[in-house]
């Protein structure tokens, strides 16, 4: 089985072609950063326009480099929830039109779905059962993961995701939009311990998180001096260091609570190379392993949403003639993948 997907849910047009024998042919990604940097987050009108302008190009060029015709697919995936819902359409409209046309069986996908399957594309995938740490610029999620289409929430972010308070203490630094990474280059220059922020939840049992107050502990921190190289630097790290503490002693706590020793950490946080290294070290004394996706399947891609479209569509599902998109959809209320 081949299939073609489509992902445009926030600011990155992508596009992929997975063979279930063969594995990823091809994957092709353009990124809307430069587009929206200059108002420091996604302005979702111009998103959409410009799905629609780079989205059939990607298709055209994934299937070039994956060497495939129309007529080699089994079917098209693209993501149709959550995310900003004129991003959505954009991608929904033409896989929807291309399978119509093409006369092959298209599968609505969900983003965090496609984030959690990402780690199946590496060689050595994770093993089922397993704690999913789920950490994006919209979601902090721990995901109970029995199998593929299994999902069982443990607990989740009650305000901010965790990428979100990256990107909102990175803005409060001055840095430019997504201010994730910024900060977290940012962070490697600063001392550890010369500020500490508070690491909220921890002292609370469950494995909700909160990352709301960081923006305020790091506001008044900004505003309390004068704000050095060297200053800015410190704040970015303990920031870093409250958000990557957080989520491995909640990440660590799942474990325990479900007595699994495997955890797979997916989404753009699961970029962060300090959260990388605090995870390894703590699953190590937990006697756990983690497994991650490859970096740049950590963020927005196709091949992610390939991989979930292709386990849905070889399990016999999948959308009518309609254009599926919501801005909105549990994760949980997914149909189990066994017909
Ligand atoms: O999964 P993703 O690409 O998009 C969503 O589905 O939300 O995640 C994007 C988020 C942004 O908040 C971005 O700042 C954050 O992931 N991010 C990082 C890093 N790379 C991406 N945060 C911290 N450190 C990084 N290296
Ligand atoms: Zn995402």
């Amino acid at each position: 089985m081949r299939v073609l997907a489509i992902e445009s849910s926030c600011d990155e047009s992508a596009a992929a072609v997975l063979d279930e024998g063969a594995g990823l042919l091809a994957h092709e990604l353009y990124s809307q950063i430069e587009l929206h940097r200059a108002y420091g987050g996604v302005v979702p009108e111009l998103a959409s326009r410009d799905h629609v302008r780079r989205l059939l190009p990607l298709v055209e060029t994934a299937l070039a480099r994956a060497a495939t015709r129309p007529e080699d697919l089994d079917g098209i995936a693209y993501t149709a929830g959550p995310g900003l819902m004129g991003a959505l359409l954009t991608g929904a409209a033409l896989a929807s039109s291309l399978a119509y046309a093409w006369r092959l069986p298209a599968i609505g996908v969900h983003h965090l779905e496609g984030h959690l399957l990402a780690p199946l594309l590496e060689s050595d995938p994770p093993p089922f059962p397993h704690v999913a740490l789920l950490v994006s610029g919209g979601h902090t999620q721990l995901i109970e993961v029995a199998a593929i289409g299994s999902y069982r929430l443990l607990g989740e972010t009650r305000d901010d995701a965790a990428g979100e308070a990256f990107d909102k203490t990175a803005k409060l630094l001055g840095l430019p939009y997504p201010g994730g990474p910024q900060l977290a280059a940012l962070a490697t220059r600063g001392t550890h311990g010369a500020l500490s922020f508070p690491r909220p939840m921890l002292e609370r049992p469950g494995l909700e998180f909160s990352f709301s107050g960081l923006k305020t502990a790091v506001l008044h921190a900004v505003r309390a001096g004068e704000l050095t190289e060297r200053r800015r630097a410190d704040i970015a790290r303990a920031v870093e260091e409250a958000i990557v503490d957080t989520l491995a002693a909640k990440a660590m706590r799942a474990l325990d609570y479900t007595g699994l020793t495997t955890l797979v950490v997916s989404g753009g946080v699961g970029a962060n190379r300090a959260l990388r290294a605090r995870l390894e070290t703590s699953a190590g004394a937990h006697g756990a392993r983690v497994y991650y996706p490859r970096v740049e399947f950590c963020t927005d891609n196709a091949a992610m949403i390939a991989v979930a479209g292709l386990a849905r569509l070889r399990a016999g599902q999948h959308a009518g003639l309609g254009i599926e998109a919501r801005a909105q959809w549990p994760l949980d209320s997914l149909p189990p993948l066994a017909a």
